[in-house]
């Protein structure tokens, strides 16, 4: 037998029995999307390199180490697997002119790729659902898109996230923080460990981003950027949080949430949980009012944020929250020739009905064939012999419920009624 090739590590299948989770949450957030008025993006997988390094920042994880980045071997452009969504949706805005006078509300779902060391909430290949609104100063849309997520927690029937809220300032401010944060660290330079070192100049905020337990206490006492916010950053910091109160949401200010990518600007955010180990964050974002000029647009205010599917269909698991399972209504028995075509007529002509109908394949008994149509979850078996056949008749039997067992003979051209009625 020839040697059997395995899926990539990290890399996921996503088998039919957490397929209606995966369905029940599709459902829901594009409901949910709906009740808010985003509209869907649909962008290409494989984007240009220049792209991230532009955009996500050439000294960041995501770019430094965890870009499946490629050369075209037929005409070598350099290419990678999107490590995000911002970009290419910012990249496909500005490309299509959908940001001249006129703002946007976008979302977009679909695999990112990041080589990164796979665990439990943490794979190279996931989903995310992505949303964008190009064109608000805010703090209204920071305020609703974090409101927004609430919501969407409720309608998952998720408890126990906890949001934790930053402000990162604008260009002028953060540049005079850097500078006091690279004097800072420059004086406690001998207990950095390796990845301080080397971010020192390139990326000092996120030195500060530190899980190494020996640095905590340099971290803690680190210049914050609070104290470096101008009058307009305060203002819009405090518009959110007001607008945050009055909604009755509860956040923590963590003035050490930096994020992972160097896009953004004042409000960032998390969505965290203390139920799935390490990777704890399900959804995050933030401000980027730099980006879209920074790519080659006019200039554009925009917030966004995304979160793993993955990490939340998890989460409902651990939750015990279940998805509905999705059942037939109809499961067609048939044995014998002239059964068989009639069964299949019969199957489109429910179909058409707008009936869910699975037809039975591969032949075997009635007693088999009946066990298949309940572990179906089907409401209804309409059984077809080759006596039915030749009366066009089926015989409906009812397979759920209270008068699960009752069974009746009907002409085939009343069983939509039938079924109609019944369900
Ligand atoms: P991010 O924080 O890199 O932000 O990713 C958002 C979410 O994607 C994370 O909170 C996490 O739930 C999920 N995620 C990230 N990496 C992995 C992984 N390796 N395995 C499983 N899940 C993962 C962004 O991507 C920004 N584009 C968000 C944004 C949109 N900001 C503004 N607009």
């Amino acid at each position: 037998m020839a040697q059997t090739i395995q899926g990539i590590r990290g890399m996921n299948d996503i088998l039919p029995q957490e397929g209606a989770r995966w369905q029940h949450f599709d459902a829901v957030v594009r409901d949910w999307l709906a009740a808010y008025g985003y509209n869907q993006i649909r962008t290409p997988i494989v984007e240009a390199t220049q792209l991230f390094v532009r955009g996500v920042g050439e000294h960041t994880d995501i770019v430094e180490k965890e870009m499946y980045a490629f050369e075209d071997s037929l005409n070598g452009e350099q290419l990678v697997l999107r490590p995000e969504g911002t970009a290419g949706c910012v990249r496909a805005c500005i490309e299509h002119g959908m940001l001249y006078n006129q703002t946007q509300r976008l979302w977009y779902t679909g695999p990112m790729f990041r080589h990164e060391r796979p665990q439990k909430g943490r794979y190279r290949q996931f989903h995310q659902v992505g949303v964008e609104a190009f064109g608000f100063n805010g703090p209204d849309v920071d305020a609703e898109m974090i409101v927004m997520l609430a919501d969407l927690w409720r309608r998952l029937g998720l408890t126990g996230l906890k949001l934790e809220l930053n402000t990162l300032g604008d260009s002028v401010e953060r540049a005079a923080h850097r500078q006091a944060l690279i004097a800072y660290l420059e004086k406690h330079v001998d207990i950095l460990d390796e990845d301080g070192k080397r971010r020192l100049y390139t990326n000092p905020l996120r030195v500060l981003d530190t899980k190494n337990p020996a640095l905590q206490d340099m971290a803690e006492n680190a210049p914050k950027l609070a104290e470096f916010l101008g009058e307009e950053s305060r203002a819009h910091f405090t518009g959110l949080c007001r607008l945050l109160d009055d909604a009755g949401l509860s956040y923590s200010l963590n003035h050490r949430l930096v994020r992972g990518l160097d896009y953004y600007n004042r409000s960032v955010f998390e969505w965290t949980t203390d139920q799935l180990g390490a990777q704890a964050t399900v959804a995050a974002g933030g401000r980027y009012d730099g980006l879209v000029e920074q790519l080659g647009g006019k200039p554009c205010p925009a917030v966004g944020f995304a979160m793993g599917i993955e990490r939340l269909i998890l989460l409902l698991e651990t939750q015990g929250v279940d998805a509905p399972r999705a059942v037939p209504d109809v499961y067609l028995v048939h044995a014998g020739e002239a059964a068989a075509r009639s069964a299949f007529r019969v199957a489109r002509e429910l179909r058409e009905a707008g009936l869910k109908v699975v037809l039975h394949a591969g032949g075997g008994s009635f007693k088999s064939q009946f066990k298949k149509a309940d572990a179906s979850g089907a409401h209804f078996a309409v059984v077809i012999g080759d006596e039915e056949a030749a009366a066009a008749t089926a015989n409906l039997k009812r397979l759920t419920g209270e008068s699960g067992g009752d069974q009746q003979v009907v002409p085939q051209n009343e069983l939509v009624a039938r079924l109609s009625a019944a369900a």
